[in-house]
């Protein structure tokens, strides 16, 4: 029988997972559909039960239920426990279980354009939020030794450092602090929506002092290019934007539910040609 995947969240008709997913999906001759489900917070669990009942086999959660979600599923990995947010749900002996795939998928962009091994790259999170926290513990958990974060919210971030599961020496700095010590870090990585307005060319911190052999990451893959990968490229770092890891949380997803392993270039591949 036709298999039946999706993603629900609100707002949901912008999301580019069923365009990426279905076309995968066809390429392997895979027997299945991927849907894009309209749910407000207030019907969640119902959602949640629903699809169970119906056979939904797998789903991808969007804002705003990545943490909401938690209570209405049957088991949530550990990690993904530990980062408080969901975004995939897969259907194992008829339960759902929830895992993380952002921030893994985060670390699978950034091999495929930089390194394997991560583990020794002295790195900088910018910004303190629910992406962040998932691509600070995903680190962690892969045993990337160094990892310190500056946001605008301080409380925020040491919030973040005291909450990890992991033992490691991380750092809180200020976005000033950021600013002058930024030659010092290997990886940086900006995760606040800083740069999402193209109408608005802002940088969360000046790069003047960046090390030119560094690599930045901007999760942000809309505009193309964030005036903060500009400037890291003007200053001969190597750079790479938000659409990576949109495609491997994706394919790390498909890969869960089908047990296929998805061509995460030609699922970039894609999602390029439907941005246009
Ligand atoms: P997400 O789940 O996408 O990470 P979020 O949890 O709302 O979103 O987090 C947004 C991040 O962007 C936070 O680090 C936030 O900083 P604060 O913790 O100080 O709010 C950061 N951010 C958003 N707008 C900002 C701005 N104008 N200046 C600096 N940081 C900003």
């Amino acid at each position: 029988m036709k298999k039946l995947y999706g993603v629900i969240g609100d707002p949901i008709a912008h999301s580019l997972s069923p365009a990426m997913h279905n076309a995968e999906l066809k390429e392997l001759n895979i027997d299945a559909y991927y849907h894009p489900f309209h749910i407000y917070e207030k019907d969640l669990r119902t959602a949640v039960e629903g699809m169970k009942v119906i056979g939904v086999d797998g789903f991808n959660i969007t804002v705003p239920h990545k943490t909401a979600i938690i209570p209405f599923l049957d088991r949530v990995d550990p990690l993904a426990k530990a980062i408080g947010a969901v975004n995939t749900v897969v259907k194992e002996d008829g339960q759902f279980v929830g895992y993380n795939t952002d921030g893994a998928g985060f670390v699978e962009s950034l091999k495929e354009v930089w390194k394997e091994d991560l583990t020794n790259e002295k790195t900088l999170i910018i910004g303190a939020g629910g992406a962040a926290k998932a691509i600070y513990y995903t680190l962690l958990s892969i045993g990337v030794r160094q990892v310190d974060i500056c946001n605008r919210t301080i409380q925020k971030a040491e919030a973040l450092i005291a909450a990890q599961p992991y033992d490691a020496d991380s750092k809180v700095l200020t976005m000033e602090e950021a600013e002058s010590s930024i030659g010092e870090y290997s990886l940086v990585i900006q995760t606040t929506s800083i740069g999402m307005d193209p109408d608005i060319d802002q940088s969360p911190l000046s790069l003047r002092n960046l090390n030119p052999s560094a690599f930045v990451s901007d999760i942000i893959y809309n505009p193309k290019e964030t005036m903060l990968l500009k400037q890291a490229a003007e200053q001969g770092a190597k750079t790479q934007n938000g659409l990576g890891m949109l495609v491997y949380q994706g394919a790390l997803a498909f890969e869960k539910w089908t047990n296929k392993k998805p061509d995460a270039r030609r699922m970039k591949q894609t999602v390029t040609n439907f941005l246009g």
